[in-house]
């Protein structure tokens, strides 16, 4: 997200602390934060949390002498790779929606051509309103992102609509706006993540240690270079992530059938998953009682998803081994026409499931990549520099 350009406008909203956090999570993520406050945002929250925050100074005033952007307000307009209006008060979505810019955030909202994202948050009784319905209707209509409002507890008292996002998903929505021309803009990739769950009966399954921190790091990497993300994952416990289409799945036969639904017209397919591969042939209806001094649990072969999926430009597996690993990541390499492996060694401690950390080579036709132990969020920016080269090929 280096060198791109929010411009975050927070409103007179109860909801101003919150940006700070939105403020603290974009600048982390390397994003240049130019934050425009509201007269009436002021009252809530300091400029100067802001400013500390992001490391850069704070538009509150349209004529301030001593702001850079006072005499050529729409610099900052021309400056944004995306806007984001966070929290929104029902006041700017109003002046948004009829071209009112009577304040330094609503004349850059007016002067940009940088796409819009709006986190509103207000009382239920405010958003309900029909002023608000046709403001929020126009202003969808013009092609502005909206997140929110949520349902929850308000700081008006009461549960109802209206409470501002959870700040993971407006960065869902603002890195997804802030990628739609990376490398992979207009490539349409699904992913597949996690491990599966196999009935025995109603109450326990047959797993994997899988945490699915790879599948939903490369799917999220892809969605912030442009790609057009259709996840496919196994039960996990982690967040489902925005911006991409989302197919929760529970077994390996379900996995199969979503895959095969998601690749119809796709660039790219990375599995990603630990799909099963024996499944209990007859799960039990009820509850399997401990009766007996042993039990013998009788298992078949799922069906392999890369048999039985049409073809796709790209396909890159996973293999992960205790032993032998680069040996046996080239052969499902050519066993299964893949153009890449990203290969794994399991080691005693089962390194690498639910680590935030990875070490993985990357095999193709032409040889073998050791890759140093990284962050998933980096191996999977290096899986998908292979995906972007070789879609090129394709
Ligand atoms: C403590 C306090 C909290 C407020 N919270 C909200 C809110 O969450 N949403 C909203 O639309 N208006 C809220 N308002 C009303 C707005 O501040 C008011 O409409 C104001 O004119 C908005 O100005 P702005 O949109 O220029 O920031 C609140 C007012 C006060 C005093």
């Amino acid at each position: 997200m280096a060198e791109r350009t929010v411009v975050l406008g927070v409103t007179g909203s109860i909801a101003a602390y919150k940006a700070v956090d939105l403020a603290s999570r974009l600048t982390q993520s390397n994003v240049v934060v130019h934050t425009v406050m509201t007269k009436n945002a002021t009252h809530l929250v300091g400029p100067a949390t802001f400013r500390a925050i992001t490391g850069r100074p704070v538009s509150t005033e349209m004529f301030e002498l001593t702001n850079p952007f006072a005499i050529e307000h729409v610099s900052l307009a021309d400056a944004a790779d995306l806007v984001i209006v966070a929290p929104a008060t029902a006041n700017v979505l109003a002046k948004m929606a009829n071209g009112i810019a009577d304040d330094l955030l609503t004349c850059t909202l007016l002067a940009t051509r940088a796409p819009v994202l709006v986190a509103p948050a207000m009382h239920t009784a405010m958003w309900e309103h029909p002023a608000t319905r046709e403001n929020v209707e126009r202003l969808r209509a013009r092609g502005i992102t909206f997140v929110g409002p949520a349902v929850g507890r308000l700081a008006s008292g009461g549960t109802g609509i209206g409470r501002f996002a959870p700040v993971e998903e407006i960065l869902d929505e603002a890195f997804r706006l802030l990628g739609r021309h990376g490398d992979l803009a207009g490539r349409r990739i699904v992913v597949t993540a996690g491990g599966t769950h196999e009935p025995v009966d109603p109450i326990r399954f047959l797993g994997n240690r899988s945490s699915g921190k790879m599948g939903y790091a490369i799917a999220e990497a892809a969605r912030d270079r442009g790609a057009d993300v259709t996840l496919v994952s196994g039960p996990t416990a982690l967040r489902t992530p925005g911006g991409m289409r989302f197919l929760p799945v529970a077994t390996a036969a379900e996995m199969l059938d979503a895959v095969r639904g998601a690749v119809v017209n796709a660039d790219a397919l990375v599995m990603a998953a630990a799909v099963a591969d024996y499944t209990p042939d007859a799960p039990a209806v009820s509850k399997l009682k401990k009766t007996d001094p042993s039990l013998v649990l009788h298992l078949k072969r799922t069906a392999d998803v890369l048999g039985s999926i049409g073809d796709v430009p790209v396909k890159v597996g996973f293999a992960a081994e205790t032993e032998n690993l680069i040996e046996n990541a080239r052969d499902k390499l050519r066993q299964k026409g893949l153009d890449l492996v990203v290969a794994n060694l399991v080691g005693k401690d089962s390194a690498p499931f639910g680590s935030d950390a990875n070490e993985v080579a990357l095999i193709d036709k032409r040889g073998v990549e050791e890759l140093p132990r990284a962050a998933k969020r980096e191996i999977a920016e290096r899986i998908l520099d292979r995906v972007a080269s070789l879609l090129v090929k394709a």
